[in-house]
C-alpha cells in the first residue's frame, strides 16, 4: 500500500527526496541513453529525453512509495513517449534482418510505419489502464458514441493498411514503377500505410489513397520488364500504297531517340476511314519517364519521312486545302545558285549546272533525324542548302564527333564515288534542306569532266585523315577496298566503279 507523502516523510521534505530519487534515475537513463546512441548506433531523438524524465519520477515513485499530484498524467506521458525509444531499436535492430531499408527490402516498405503506430496506440492504452484505470473494453462498452467515432474513424485507415499490404504482396508495383493510372502516365513515388504517392510527366506530386488503388486497373509498365511497347495512330491518303506507308513510317518510328531497335518497330494498318487510312505505329521503349518526348520524336520523324517521299497525312474531308504546289518544295532558281556556288561544279557550263539541277531534288531534315546512317549503302551525295550537320563516325562501339557541316558543304560523296558503305552517321544538328544528287547524274558529269573526279577525290582523301586525325587511330577498314587511301588509288577505285 502507498504511503502518503507527509505520513512517509516525517522532516516534511518527502517531495525533495523523490526529487532527488528521480534525478538519479534520470542520470542513469541519460547513460544508457547515451551508451545506446554511441556505442550501438540507435538513433535517440529529444522525445527519448521526455521520456527518460517521467519514467524516472514514476519509477522513483513506485519504488519509495509516494503519491503526488499529477502522477497519472506524468505516468500516461511516460507510457506515450516509450513509443520513441521502442521504435529507435526495432529501426536499429529488427527491420535490417529483413533488407530494410533498402532496394532488396523482404517486408513492405510501411509496415515499420503501421507498427511504430501499433506500438504508440498500445503504448497508450497500456498508459490509459495503467494509469487511469480505464480499459478498451471499458472504453469500447462503456460509451457507445466512442466506439462508434473509433469505429468510424479506424473502417478508411485500416481499408487502407490492408489494401496496402494487398498491393504490395501481389507486387503490384514498386517505387520507381511508370504505371498507367487512370489513362494516366505516373511513377511510383512513395508507398506509405495510407496511400501510394506518384509523379507525373509534369513533375507534378499526388496521392491515391492504398483502398482506392486496390479497386483501379493499373497498368504496369516495368513489370515483367522495363521495357514496354507504345503505339502512335496516324492517318495517311488513302491513294498512297500501304507498303509504302508503313515502310516510311518504320524508318522515321526506327530512328526516333529512345526508340528500341530490338524488338523492331511494326507498322499496323488499323481501318479504313474517309478518304483516309488509320495506321499504328507500335515501338518499344525502356524509360517512361521520356515518354512524351519520345511521342513527340516519332511523330516529328513520321512528318519529316513522308514529306521527303511526297506521301500526304490525311485531313479531315470538311478541311478545304488551298495550299497548292508539291510539299517538297522546289526552288529552282535557289537550287541552281547553291550548284553554281560550289567549287566542286566551277567547271561546268550554265546547261550542265542545269541538267545537274534537275536531276537533284531538295529534301528536308528534322533536328535530330540522320540524313547518312553509317554501314548504308549509298548511291547519292547531298550539299546542305539549309541547316547544320554533325558528322559522326562509330568504332569500337564508340560514337565521336568528327567534323561540322554548315550551308553550302557537300557530303555523302564517299561512298558515292567509290561504292563502300557510308563512312559515317550525318545528324540534322538543325533543322535542314538538302539537295540530292543521284549517282546516275554523278555519273554523266564525270564522263563528260574527268577534272570532277580528280577534285571530288581529293576532297574524299582529306576528309579520310581529317576523320583519322580526329579519332587519333589507324584505319578502321582493315583490307577493303577504302584502303587505298592516296587520290591515285581512289581516283583508280572511281574510274573502275565509274567505268570511265
Ligand atoms: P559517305 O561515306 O558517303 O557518308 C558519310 C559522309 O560523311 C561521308 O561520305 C562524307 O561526306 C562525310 N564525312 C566523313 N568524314 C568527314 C570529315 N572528316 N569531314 C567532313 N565530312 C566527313
Amino acid at each position: 500500500m502507498l504511503r502518503d507523502i507527509q505520513s512517509f516523510w516525517p522532516t516534511q521534505t518527502p517531495g525533495l527526496y523523490l526529487i532527488l530519487v528521480s534525478f538519479v534515475f534520470y542520470l542513469i537513463g541519460l547513460m544508457v541513453g547515451r551508451w545506446l546512441k554511441r556505442r550501438i548506433h540507435v538513433e535517440l531523438g529529444w522525445t527519448s529525453h521526455v521520456f527518460i524524465a517521467s519514467a524516472s519520477i514514476i519509477v522513483a515513485a513506485r519504488l519509495i512509495e509516494v503519491e503526488f499530484p499529477g502522477e497519472s498524467a506524468v505516468g500516461m506521458l511516460a507510457a506515450a513517449t516509450a513509443t520513441f525509444p521502442i521504435n529507435a531499436l526495432l529501426r536499429r535492430f529488427l527491420w535490417p534482418l529483413c533488407g530494410y531499408p533498402g532496394e532488396q527490402a523482404r517486408i513492405p516498405a510501411f509496415l515499420p510505419q503501421v507498427v511504430a503506430i501499433m506500438v504508440f496506440v498500445f503504448a497508450t492504452f497500456f498508459g490509459l489502464a495503467a494509469f487511469y484505470h480505464v480499459t478498451i473494453t471499458g472504453l469500447l462498452t462503456g460509451s457507445g458514441v466512442i466506439a462508434i467515432i473509433i469505429g468510424l474513424a479506424l473502417q478508411d485507415t485500416l481499408g487502407n493498411i490492408f489494401a496496402g499490404f494487398g498491393l504490395q504482396a501481389g507486387r503490384v508495383y514498386r517505387v520507381g514503377d511508370w504505371l498507367i493510372v487512370d489513362g494516366k502516365h505516373v511513377e511510383v513515388v512513395e508507398l506509405n500505410w495510407r496511400s501510394t504517392r506518384f509523379r507525373n510527366n509534369d513533375e507534378v506530386s499526388f496521392d491515391i489513397p492504398n483502398s482506392q488503388l486496390a479497386k483501379a486497373t493499373i497498368v504496369n509498365l516495368y513489370f515483367p520488364s522495363r521495357r514496354h511497347a507504345a503505339r502512335v495512330r496516324l492517318s495517311v491518303d488513302h491513294r498512297v500504297p500501304p507498303n509504302e506507308v508503313k515502310d516510311a513510317m518504320f524508318q522515321a518510328a526506327s530512328a526516333a531517340p529512345g526508340v528500341l531497335r530490338d524488338p523492331p518497330v511494326k507498322v499496323f494498318l488499323i481501318d479504313f476511314a474517309e478518304s483516309a487510312v488509320q495506321y499504328e505505329i507500335k515501338f518499344w521503349l525502356m524509360d517512361g519517364r521520356v515518354f512524351p518526348d519520345i511521342i513527340d520524336g516519332v511523330r516529328t520523324n513520321v512528318w519529316y519521312e513522308l514529306n521527303r517521299r511526297g506521301i500526304r497525312l490525311a485531313f479531315s474531308t470538311q478541311q478545304i486545302e488551298l495550299v497548292r504546289g508539291a510539299l517538297v518544295t522546289r526552288r529552282p532558281e535557289t537550287d541552281l545558285q547553291l550548284l553554281a556556288s560550289q567549287p566542286l561544279f566551277s567547271s561546268l557550263d550554265q546547261i550542265q549546272l542545269d541538267r545537274l539541277a534537275l536531276g537533284s531534288r531538295r529534301i528536308r531534315f528534322g533536328k535530330g533525324e540522320r540524313i547518312i546512317s553509317q554501314g548504308d549503302a549509298g548511291n547519292s551525295m547531298f550539299i546542305l542548302a539549309m541547316g547544320k550537320a554533325e558528322v559522326q563516325v562509330e568504332r569500337d562501339g564508340r560514337v565521336q564527333p568528327v567534323a561540322s557541316l554548315a550551308a553550302g558543304d557537300c557530303f555523302g560523296e564517299m561512298s558515292l564515288l567509290t561504292g563502300e558503305p557510308r563512312s559515317a552517321t550525318v545528324l540534322a544538328a538543325l533543322d535542314c534542306e538538302v539537295l540530292e544528287i543521284e549517282q546516275e547524274t554523278i555519273g554523266i558529269l564525270l564522263r563528260e569532266h574527268p577534272e570532277l573526279a580528280e577534285s571530288l577525290s581529293e576532297t574524299v582523301v582529306a576528309r579520310r585523315s581529317a576523320t583519322e586525325t580526329q579519332l587519333a587511330s589507324a584505319p578502321a577498314n582493315g583490307d577493303g577496298p577504302g584502303t587505298d587511301a592516296t587520290k591515285e588509288g581512289l581516283l583508280r577505285r572511281l574510274r573502275k566503279f565509274f567505268q570511265l
